[in-house]
């Protein structure tokens, strides 16, 4: 067994402590959480306390670090640290791209959240600079996408590349979601008055682009769309509506909008027609151990158009935790290619063409290559 990556978690929003916690909990000892970094003292002091319990760490075992910390206490203080190998980085969107550099500058592994960065054309900035720097100095920078590192997801990618229902004709991917001004992502300052364009579309939206690359066989390739603001309080756009061309000809719907005007009615559900069979995508929920909390799962359905028959691969939503653990093993030298940065700047074309297409064909690829 080798030793735990020494890890500080930066940003102490929600995500930190409702997925990453957990996730490096259920990683065990993988990895040893040294320290935490945030914007601000109380919540930094806050997530360091709620860290301590979950990982049944000692009392005021963890390092915390903020902004105005002074000498001591500040991010720099924190990467000057040398037994700390790696970061996973949760801050606001528009700030991650400068901090990632400033991690590995550091000499530090990084894991930062998706999206790789807030346009293109940053996205490719950054890994241009990662590609010419800091991975010939060996370190490894991955983008926590969750939804790429889901076993349901990538079940279903395996089920189509495998042939299970023929040749992919056509499909369709409808998510629909409602977010309230008294929502807890929503409460968040930065996502509340955005700085980045779509506001929810591309801050949740990159998860659905991610899953469309993880299940269709064909990389996406021209994208039309609509994208509206239909509820005040989640502009600048809470909608978009796109037709979609891959490389192998076969093409889709994808529907994305956060501006539902109540939850009922909307959900999740991705379904390819192949030449000979169908394979429905959808999530539920089952009520977890303690009261209140609930465990999230996705069922692929996948019906032979031959004899009707049905099979059914039903997987516990792990994402976070399967890109952790993937990190880890990058970390140490073996990469299964999950979390590419390539791969996650593929998202932010999706979403971006779909901001801003206003009907006409975009072709996804020149817009990376003309982003340059
Ligand atoms: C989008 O297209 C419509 C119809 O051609 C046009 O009226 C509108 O001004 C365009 N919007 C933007 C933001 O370019």
């Amino acid at each position: 067994m080798s030793s735990p990556i020494s890890i500080a978690i930066l940003g102490a929003g929600i995500f930190a402590r409702i997925a990453h916690l957990p996730a490096i909990r259920e990683l065990g000892d993988v990895y040893q959480l040294k320290a935490i970094y945030s914007r601000s003292k109380s919540s930094a002091t806050e997530l360091a306390k709620t860290a301590e319990t979950s990982l049944a760490l000692p009392e005021a075992s963890l390092a915390i670090y903020y902004d105005l910390g002074g000498q001591d206490g500040n991010l720099e203080a924190l990467l000057a640290r040398q037994d700390i190998q790696a970061v996973i980085i949760a801050l606001p969107i528009t700030s991650q791209p400068a901090i990632v550099v400033q991690c590995l500058e550091a000499g530090k592994h990084v894991i930062s959240e998706k999206p790789v960065a807030p346009t293109v054309k940053d996205g490719i900035k950054l890994i241009n600079t990662y590609e010419s720097v800091y991975k010939p100095r060996g370190l490894v920078w991955r983008v926590a996408e969750n939804f790429e590192a889901e076993p349901g997801l990538q079940a279903a990618g395996k089920a189509i590349a495998e042939q299970k229902i023929g040749k992919v004709c056509f499909w369709n991917y409808q998510v629909l979601n409602n977010v309230n001004t008294d929502g807890m992502w929503y409460k968040t300052p930065w996502r509340t008055v955005p700085d980045y364009q779509g506001g929810f579309l591309l801050d949740g939206g990159v998860h659905s682009a991610a899953a469309l690359r993880t299940v269709l066989p064909s990389p996406l390739q021209q994208l039309s769309g609509l994208a509206s603001l239909n509820r005040e309080h989640l502009a600048p756009h809470d909608t978009i509506h796109t037709l979609i061309r891959s490389k192998d000809g076969s093409h889709g719907l994808f529907e994305l909008s956060f501006g539902l005007p109540s939850s009922a009615g909307g959900g999740d559900s991705f379904r390819v027609v192949g030449t000979e069979g169908i394979l429905l995508i959808t999530k539920f929920n089952k009520p977890g151990e303690k009261e209140g909390e609930s465990t999230q799962y996705i069922k692929v359905q996948i019906t032979s158009a031959k004899d009707g028959s049905t099979e059914e691969i039903i997987e516990k939503t792990c994402g976070v935790k399967q890109e952790l653990s993937s990190f880890a093993a990058h970390v140490r030298g073996q990469d299964d290619g999950l979390g590419k940065p390539l791969r996650a700047l593929q998202d932010v074309a999706v979403i971006q063409a779909a901001l801003n297409s206003n009907g006409s064909v975009v072709d996804l690829t020149k817009l990376i290559e003309e982003s340059q």
